[in-house]
């Protein structure tokens, strides 16, 4: 249900929460790594799920990524054939924001991690979209008090911030900005929950939690680098084998893309003002050089053959 006042009803010294939002047309904004995953999740699990991206090259490439991706999943027996043709007639495409956010009660953003362009977007969101529409960021570090302010509807902007790859990865790190009301709070909880994860409520200071604790290490590993302590190969065999991590540092900023973990250090350089979180110069200089990992085809790894991480790339061998 609805409601306005943040469904809230005092009756004397107690509050009844009247608190139940029904979500079921979303739209995705951005059809790149993350904006691809999200909407073929909500799409398994139901929802009709407009993807928008300005780029139609971005639309046609991420639907491509998300068939590859059932199809994994069908050879897998995770699906059924019924699953994948229900999960792809879930999603509409479009390249005009308008029309996709028409009638939505959910938008995720998704779209680069620029500050000047989440505000944009928000802006538009908030004058385009019914009043009711809930406006979700899957921003890596971006202040989502920031980014509500721009709106007239600050108590209906938070954080969900899903983990690469969406499909796979459980955690939802939900992010309540200053302004985010309880009640939307908890249905972005139940929501998360309903697509099979699981939702971690968190306050918004830069980096959150996830990356402010993940970005620091992987930073600590390009400078590790960078002073010539070891290869890639012996940083990242130190982490995964001795700190037991499914992937070494240095291939999960490869993945996650180095574009993406500078612009989060820079986030968290400047909110906090402290040199610990100053991005390794080696890191300015390969996203300078275009070096963006996996989606580049070359970071710290070579992946113009294969996209696992099995060839050092010929800066580093
Ligand atoms: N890559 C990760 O591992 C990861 C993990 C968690 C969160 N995030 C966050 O998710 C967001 C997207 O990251 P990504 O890695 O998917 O980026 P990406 O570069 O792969 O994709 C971004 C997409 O946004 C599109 N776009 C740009 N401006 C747009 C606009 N005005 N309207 C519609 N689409 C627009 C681009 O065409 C592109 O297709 C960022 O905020 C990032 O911080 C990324």
């Amino acid at each position: 249900m609805k409601t306005h006042n943040n469904g809230e009803k005092t009756l004397k010294n107690f509050t009844i929460t009247t608190n139940r939002i029904n979500m079921k047309n979303i739209a995705v904004i951005g059809a790149g790594t993350m904006g691809n995953g999200i909407a073929h999740t909500f799409a398994q699990f139901g929802y009709a799920v407009n993807l928008i991206d300005i780029s139609e090259a971005a639309l046609e490439s991420g639907m491509a990524t998300i068939t590859q991706n059932l199809d994994r999943m069908l050879s897998k027996e995770k699906i059924s054939e019924a699953d994948k043709l229900a999960t792809l007639a879930n999603i509409t495409m479009y390249t005009d924001i308008v029309e996709g956010i028409a009638n939505r009660d959910l938008v995720v953003e998704a779209a680069t991690e620029n500050i000047d362009l989440k505000l944009k977007i928000f802006k538009d969101l908030d004058a385009k979209c019914d009043a009711d529409t809930i406006l979700a960021t899957n921003t890596s570090s971006i202040s989502i008090t920031k980014i509500a302010a721009v709106t007239n509807r600050a108590d209906k902007v938070i954080g969900m911030h899903f983990m690469n790859p969406v499909p796979i990865m459980k955690l939802v790190e939900v992010i309540r900005g200053y302004n985010t009301s309880d009640i939307v709070t908890e249905n972005i909880m139940e929501l998360s929950k309903k697509l099979g994860k699981v939702p971690v409520e968190v306050n918004d200071y830069p980096g959150f939690v996830a990356n402010r604790i993940l970005m620091p290490m992987i930073n600590e590993s390009i400078e590790t680098l960078y002073n010539g302590v070891a290869g890639v190969s012996e940083i990242d065999t130190v982490m995964k084998l001795g700190m037991a991590h499914p992937m070494g540092p240095l291939q999960l900023a490869d993945f996650i893309g180095l574009d993406v973990c500078l612009s989060i250090l820079e986030v968290m350089y400047d909110g906090f003002k402290n040199p610990k979180y100053a991005p390794c110069p080696l890191l300015v200089n390969m996203v300078a050089a275009g070096k963006l990992g996996v989606k580049s085809g070359e970071g710290f790894y070579d992946y113009s053959e294969s996209r696992k991480a099995e060839k050092i790339a010929a800066q580093f061998a």
